[in-house]
Protein backbone atom coordinates (compact mmCIF):
# COMPACT_ATOMS: atom_id res chain seq x y z
CA UNK A 1 0.00 0.00 0.00
CA UNK A 2 1.17 3.16 -0.72
CA UNK A 3 2.04 6.38 1.68
CA UNK A 4 0.02 9.43 0.89
CA UNK A 5 3.58 11.31 -0.07
CA UNK A 6 3.99 8.62 -2.63
CA UNK A 7 0.64 9.38 -4.06
CA UNK A 8 1.32 12.90 -4.95
CA UNK A 9 4.24 11.80 -7.47
CA UNK A 10 2.91 8.79 -9.24
CA UNK A 11 -0.28 7.39 -9.91
CA UNK A 12 -1.76 4.11 -12.28
CA UNK A 13 -2.81 5.30 -15.55
CA UNK A 14 -3.46 2.51 -18.78
CA UNK A 15 0.60 2.91 -19.27
CA UNK A 16 1.78 2.17 -15.69
CA UNK A 17 3.31 4.65 -13.17
CA UNK A 18 3.40 8.12 -14.52
CA UNK A 19 4.95 11.49 -12.81
CA UNK A 20 2.38 13.59 -11.21
CA UNK A 21 3.29 17.35 -11.22
CA UNK A 22 3.17 18.46 -7.66
CA UNK A 23 2.73 21.62 -8.55
CA UNK A 24 -0.35 20.36 -9.77
CA UNK A 25 -1.22 18.54 -6.25
CA UNK A 26 -0.34 21.78 -4.33
CA UNK A 27 -2.73 24.17 -6.09
CA UNK A 28 -5.39 21.59 -5.78
CA UNK A 29 -4.90 20.74 -2.28
CA UNK A 30 -4.91 24.97 -1.04
CA UNK A 31 -7.29 25.96 -3.44
CA UNK A 32 -9.86 23.83 -2.73
CA UNK A 33 -8.99 24.41 1.30
CA UNK A 34 -9.17 28.41 0.40
CA UNK A 35 -11.85 30.79 1.41
CA UNK A 36 -13.14 31.17 -1.88
CA UNK A 37 -12.33 27.41 -3.34
CA UNK A 38 -10.81 27.24 -6.70
CA UNK A 39 -8.07 26.17 -9.26
CA UNK A 40 -5.69 27.82 -11.25
CA UNK A 41 -7.04 27.00 -14.90
CA UNK A 42 -3.78 26.10 -16.05
CA UNK A 43 -4.39 22.92 -14.84
CA UNK A 44 -7.43 21.96 -17.24
CA UNK A 45 -4.97 21.29 -19.79
CA UNK A 46 -3.96 18.40 -20.17
CA UNK A 47 -4.24 16.18 -23.08
CA UNK A 48 -7.61 15.77 -22.81
CA UNK A 49 -7.99 19.32 -21.92
CA UNK A 50 -6.03 20.74 -24.65
CA UNK A 51 -7.99 18.39 -27.49
CA UNK A 52 -11.64 19.47 -25.94
CA UNK A 53 -10.02 23.39 -25.96
CA UNK A 54 -8.82 22.79 -29.54
CA UNK A 55 -13.02 21.38 -30.30
CA UNK A 56 -13.89 24.47 -28.46
CA UNK A 57 -12.53 26.68 -30.97
CA UNK A 58 -14.13 25.22 -33.39
CA UNK A 59 -17.94 25.68 -32.12
CA UNK A 60 -20.03 28.35 -33.27
CA UNK A 61 -21.03 29.92 -30.09
CA UNK A 62 -17.01 30.33 -29.75
CA UNK A 63 -16.65 33.25 -31.72
CA UNK A 64 -12.68 34.09 -30.44
CA UNK A 65 -11.16 32.06 -32.46
CA UNK A 66 -12.76 32.85 -35.73
CA UNK A 67 -12.90 36.30 -35.49
CA UNK A 68 -9.30 36.53 -34.50
CA UNK A 69 -8.08 34.68 -37.94
CA UNK A 70 -10.51 36.36 -39.87
CA UNK A 71 -9.21 40.29 -38.41
CA UNK A 72 -5.57 38.67 -38.69
CA UNK A 73 -5.81 37.66 -42.48
CA UNK A 74 -7.92 41.41 -43.20
CA UNK A 75 -4.76 43.35 -41.61
CA UNK A 76 -1.84 41.58 -42.47
CA UNK A 77 -0.80 44.58 -44.94
CA UNK A 78 -0.83 46.95 -42.02
CA UNK A 79 0.53 44.75 -39.79
CA UNK A 80 3.55 43.95 -42.28
CA UNK A 81 3.68 47.80 -43.26
CA UNK A 82 4.30 48.64 -39.58
CA UNK A 83 6.94 46.33 -38.69
CA UNK A 84 10.80 46.34 -39.19
CA UNK A 85 12.38 44.16 -41.03
CA UNK A 86 14.74 40.96 -40.40
CA UNK A 87 12.47 40.55 -37.17
CA UNK A 88 12.46 37.60 -34.79
CA UNK A 89 8.75 36.78 -34.22
CA UNK A 90 8.70 35.19 -30.60
CA UNK A 91 5.90 33.57 -29.95
CA UNK A 92 4.36 33.29 -26.10
CA UNK A 93 2.73 29.90 -26.38
CA UNK A 94 3.32 26.60 -28.78
CA UNK A 95 1.41 28.77 -31.97
CA UNK A 96 -1.68 28.24 -33.67
CA UNK A 97 -2.10 25.62 -36.31
CA UNK A 98 -3.67 29.27 -38.53
CA UNK A 99 -2.78 32.16 -36.46
CA UNK A 100 0.50 31.40 -36.47
CA UNK A 101 1.58 30.46 -40.18
CA UNK A 102 -0.72 33.42 -41.41
CA UNK A 103 1.43 35.61 -39.67
CA UNK A 104 4.82 33.75 -40.51
CA UNK A 105 3.92 34.12 -44.09
CA UNK A 106 3.51 37.75 -44.36
CA UNK A 107 6.21 39.12 -42.35
CA UNK A 108 9.04 36.50 -43.51
CA UNK A 109 10.70 37.15 -40.03
CA UNK A 110 14.39 36.31 -40.10
CA UNK A 111 13.81 33.44 -37.12
CA UNK A 112 10.61 32.15 -34.90
CA UNK A 113 10.76 31.83 -31.32
CA UNK A 114 7.95 29.67 -30.14
CA UNK A 115 7.74 29.61 -26.22
CA UNK A 116 5.43 26.99 -24.33
CA UNK A 117 5.92 24.51 -20.98
CA UNK A 118 4.91 21.56 -23.08
CA UNK A 119 7.37 20.28 -24.86
CA UNK A 120 5.44 17.69 -26.90
CA UNK A 121 3.43 20.17 -28.40
CA UNK A 122 6.24 22.76 -28.99
CA UNK A 123 8.17 20.17 -30.86
CA UNK A 124 5.39 18.91 -33.07
CA UNK A 125 4.17 22.89 -34.05
CA UNK A 126 7.72 23.81 -34.52
CA UNK A 127 8.09 21.33 -36.65
CA UNK A 128 5.36 21.78 -38.56
CA UNK A 129 6.57 25.37 -39.27
CA UNK A 130 10.42 24.31 -39.95
CA UNK A 131 9.06 22.07 -43.16
CA UNK A 132 6.42 24.56 -44.09
CA UNK A 133 9.40 28.13 -44.09
CA UNK A 134 12.82 28.92 -44.76
CA UNK A 135 14.38 30.63 -41.69
CA UNK A 136 15.37 29.50 -38.34
CA UNK A 137 13.04 28.23 -35.61
CA UNK A 138 14.39 28.26 -32.00
CA UNK A 139 11.58 25.98 -29.82
CA UNK A 140 12.35 27.20 -25.93
CA UNK A 141 10.59 25.20 -23.81
CA UNK A 142 9.62 27.37 -20.60
CA UNK A 143 6.99 28.50 -18.73
CA UNK A 144 6.32 32.14 -20.66
CA UNK A 145 5.41 33.97 -16.82
CA UNK A 146 7.87 32.61 -15.24
CA UNK A 147 12.29 33.76 -15.87
CA UNK A 148 13.83 32.48 -19.28
CA UNK A 149 16.25 33.31 -21.45
CA UNK A 150 15.71 34.14 -25.65
CA UNK A 151 18.11 32.33 -27.99
CA UNK A 152 21.28 34.07 -28.43
CA UNK A 153 21.01 34.09 -31.96
CA UNK A 154 18.50 36.45 -32.20
CA UNK A 155 20.03 38.74 -29.11
CA UNK A 156 20.79 41.52 -31.92
CA UNK A 157 17.64 41.22 -34.22
CA UNK A 158 14.44 43.54 -33.73
CA UNK A 159 11.41 41.71 -32.22
CA UNK A 160 7.77 41.22 -32.75
CA UNK A 161 6.10 39.27 -29.51
CA UNK A 162 2.83 37.56 -31.21
CA UNK A 163 0.55 36.46 -28.01
CA UNK A 164 -3.18 35.71 -30.06
CA UNK A 165 -6.23 34.09 -28.68
CA UNK A 166 -6.66 36.74 -25.69
CA UNK A 167 -4.61 34.88 -23.16
CA UNK A 168 -3.96 37.80 -21.53
CA UNK A 169 -7.62 37.52 -20.60
CA UNK A 170 -7.06 34.36 -18.41
CA UNK A 171 -5.25 36.31 -15.98
CA UNK A 172 -6.28 38.51 -13.29
CA UNK A 173 -5.83 42.29 -14.15
CA UNK A 174 -2.55 42.41 -11.85
CA UNK A 175 -1.36 39.15 -13.46
CA UNK A 176 -1.77 40.54 -16.80
CA UNK A 177 0.20 43.53 -16.22
CA UNK A 178 3.20 41.89 -14.48
CA UNK A 179 3.26 39.45 -17.55
CA UNK A 180 2.95 42.57 -20.13
CA UNK A 181 6.00 44.24 -17.89
CA UNK A 182 7.81 40.69 -18.28
CA UNK A 183 7.29 40.68 -21.87
CA UNK A 184 8.72 43.92 -22.02
CA UNK A 185 11.87 43.37 -20.09
CA UNK A 186 12.14 39.82 -22.04
CA UNK A 187 11.94 41.54 -25.80
CA UNK A 188 13.61 45.02 -24.74
CA UNK A 189 13.04 48.65 -25.25
CA UNK A 190 11.56 49.45 -28.91
CA UNK A 191 10.35 45.73 -29.46
CA UNK A 192 6.35 45.21 -31.02
CA UNK A 193 4.29 43.30 -29.33
CA UNK A 194 0.74 42.21 -32.00
CA UNK A 195 -1.35 41.03 -28.77
CA UNK A 196 -5.18 39.59 -29.09
CA UNK A 197 -8.11 40.36 -26.63
CA UNK A 198 -11.68 39.40 -26.48
CA UNK A 199 -14.20 42.34 -26.43
CA UNK A 200 -17.08 43.19 -23.86
CA UNK A 201 -20.23 42.47 -25.51
CA UNK A 202 -23.95 41.29 -24.45
CA UNK A 203 -24.03 39.12 -21.52
CA UNK A 204 -26.19 36.38 -23.54
CA UNK A 205 -23.15 35.63 -26.21
CA UNK A 206 -20.89 35.47 -23.75
CA UNK A 207 -22.51 32.88 -21.57
CA UNK A 208 -23.32 31.19 -25.02
CA UNK A 209 -19.60 30.97 -25.92
CA UNK A 210 -18.69 29.44 -22.12
CA UNK A 211 -21.61 27.17 -22.42
CA UNK A 212 -22.36 25.93 -25.74
CA UNK A 213 -24.67 23.96 -26.53
CA UNK A 214 -22.92 20.98 -27.91
CA UNK A 215 -21.23 20.50 -24.30
CA UNK A 216 -18.15 21.01 -25.07
CA UNK A 217 -16.85 23.73 -23.25
CA UNK A 218 -18.95 21.67 -19.66
CA UNK A 219 -17.00 18.58 -20.68
CA UNK A 220 -13.42 21.07 -20.94
CA UNK A 221 -14.44 21.78 -17.29
CA UNK A 222 -15.60 18.20 -16.26
CA UNK A 223 -12.66 17.19 -17.32
CA UNK A 224 -10.54 18.62 -14.42
CA UNK A 225 -12.70 16.48 -12.01
CA UNK A 226 -11.36 13.00 -13.80
CA UNK A 227 -7.70 14.77 -14.01
CA UNK A 228 -8.15 15.14 -9.93
CA UNK A 229 -9.67 11.89 -9.43
CA UNK A 230 -6.72 10.10 -11.74
CA UNK A 231 -3.68 12.18 -10.99
CA UNK A 232 -4.40 12.88 -7.00
CA UNK A 233 -6.48 9.71 -6.12
CA UNK A 234 -9.62 11.88 -5.81
CA UNK A 235 -12.84 10.27 -5.24
CA UNK A 236 -14.74 13.30 -6.53
CA UNK A 237 -18.13 11.67 -7.65
CA UNK A 238 -18.23 13.14 -11.42
CA UNK A 239 -21.83 13.65 -10.99
CA UNK A 240 -22.08 15.59 -7.77
CA UNK A 241 -20.82 18.69 -10.16
CA UNK A 242 -22.12 20.84 -13.52
CA UNK A 243 -20.23 23.06 -15.32
CA UNK A 244 -21.19 26.68 -14.78
CA UNK A 245 -19.98 30.07 -16.88
CA UNK A 246 -20.91 33.01 -14.89
CA UNK A 247 -20.83 36.39 -16.04
CA UNK A 248 -18.92 38.68 -13.81
CA UNK A 249 -20.11 42.32 -14.33
CA UNK A 250 -18.04 44.19 -11.69
CA UNK A 251 -14.66 42.39 -12.70
CA UNK A 252 -15.43 42.27 -16.40
CA UNK A 253 -15.83 37.94 -16.86
CA UNK A 254 -16.72 35.70 -17.36
CA UNK A 255 -15.83 32.90 -15.06
CA UNK A 256 -15.78 28.87 -14.93
CA UNK A 257 -17.35 26.90 -12.18
CA UNK A 258 -18.03 23.49 -10.76
CA UNK A 259 -20.94 23.94 -8.95
CA UNK A 260 -22.11 21.21 -6.64
CA UNK A 261 -25.75 19.98 -7.21
CA UNK A 262 -25.83 17.97 -4.07
CA UNK A 263 -24.12 18.36 -0.92
CA UNK A 264 -20.69 16.00 -1.24
CA UNK A 265 -17.91 15.31 0.48
CA UNK A 266 -14.17 13.62 -1.32
CA UNK A 267 -10.96 13.12 -0.66
CA UNK A 268 -8.33 14.11 -2.14
CA UNK A 269 -4.89 11.99 -1.68
CA UNK A 270 -6.60 11.60 2.01
CA UNK A 271 -7.25 15.33 2.70
CA UNK A 272 -11.08 15.27 3.16
CA UNK A 273 -13.09 18.06 1.68
CA UNK A 274 -17.22 19.22 2.00
CA UNK A 275 -19.45 21.35 -0.52
CA UNK A 276 -22.97 22.13 0.15
CA UNK A 277 -25.38 21.89 -2.32
CA UNK A 278 -24.83 25.42 -4.51
CA UNK A 279 -21.74 26.15 -3.64
CA UNK A 280 -18.71 26.02 -6.41
CA UNK A 281 -15.00 25.24 -7.54
CA UNK A 282 -13.86 28.56 -9.57
CA UNK A 283 -11.99 27.25 -12.23
CA UNK A 284 -11.24 29.59 -14.88
CA UNK A 285 -11.61 33.95 -15.65
CA UNK A 286 -11.97 35.15 -18.97
CA UNK A 287 -11.34 38.90 -19.35
CA UNK A 288 -13.26 41.44 -21.56
CA UNK A 289 -11.76 44.44 -22.45
CA UNK A 290 -13.47 47.93 -23.62
CA UNK A 291 -11.08 49.91 -25.84
CA UNK A 292 -9.99 52.33 -23.14
CA UNK A 293 -9.07 49.66 -20.68
CA UNK A 294 -6.79 47.34 -23.18
CA UNK A 295 -5.08 50.61 -23.29
CA UNK A 296 -4.81 50.93 -20.33
CA UNK A 297 -3.36 47.53 -19.43
CA UNK A 298 -1.14 47.89 -22.04
CA UNK A 299 0.48 51.36 -21.01
CA UNK A 300 0.69 49.93 -17.57
CA UNK A 301 2.41 47.12 -18.40
CA UNK A 302 5.04 49.23 -20.54
CA UNK A 303 3.55 49.07 -24.10
CA UNK A 304 2.21 52.03 -25.95
CA UNK A 305 -0.68 51.06 -28.59
CA UNK A 306 0.55 52.52 -31.97
CA UNK A 307 -2.10 50.86 -33.95
CA UNK A 308 -5.05 48.69 -33.09
CA UNK A 309 -7.94 47.16 -35.32
CA UNK A 310 -11.32 45.14 -35.16
CA UNK A 311 -13.92 43.14 -36.66
CA UNK A 312 -16.79 44.87 -38.08
CA UNK A 313 -19.13 43.91 -35.24
CA UNK A 314 -16.30 44.95 -32.86
CA UNK A 315 -16.39 41.36 -31.16
CA UNK A 316 -12.28 41.63 -31.06
CA UNK A 317 -9.18 43.12 -31.00
CA UNK A 318 -5.53 43.31 -32.09
CA UNK A 319 -3.17 45.55 -31.08
CA UNK A 320 0.07 46.53 -31.98
CA UNK A 321 2.58 48.31 -28.96
CA UNK A 322 5.73 49.37 -28.59
CA UNK A 323 7.66 48.99 -25.72
CA UNK A 324 8.77 51.62 -24.21
CA UNK A 325 11.66 52.54 -21.95
CA UNK A 326 11.34 52.67 -18.58
CA UNK A 327 10.07 55.79 -17.25
CA UNK A 328 9.26 57.46 -13.52
CA UNK A 329 7.47 60.25 -14.23
CA UNK A 330 5.14 62.24 -15.22
C1 LIG B 1 -7.46 30.01 -23.79
N1 LIG B 1 -8.47 31.03 -23.49
C2 LIG B 1 -8.20 32.26 -24.20
C3 LIG B 1 -9.88 30.56 -23.60
C4 LIG B 1 -10.85 31.71 -23.22
O1 LIG B 1 -11.70 32.02 -24.04
O2 LIG B 1 -10.70 32.28 -22.15
C5 LIG B 1 -10.13 29.37 -22.71
C6 LIG B 1 -11.54 28.89 -22.74
N2 LIG B 1 -12.23 28.48 -21.70
C7 LIG B 1 -13.41 28.10 -22.04
N3 LIG B 1 -13.55 28.29 -23.34
C8 LIG B 1 -12.38 28.78 -23.80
Amino acid sequence: MLETDELSVAHVSAFGWEKVDPAFRDDVLHGLAGPIPSIPARWLYDRRGSELFDEITRLDAYYPTRTETALLTRIMPQIVAALAPGLAVVEFGAGSATKTPLLLEAVHPAAYVPIDISGDYLHESAGVVDDAFHFPVFPVVADFTRELTLPAEIASMPKLGFFPGSTIGNFVPRSATDLLRHFRALLGTGSRLLIGMDRVKPVERLIAAYDDPEGVTAAFNLNLIERMNRELNGTIPPSAFVHEARWNDMLGRIEMHLRATRDVTFTIEGHRFAFAEGSSIHTENSHKYGQRGARLMLLAGGWTPVAEWSDPAGDFTLILAEAQPNRFAP
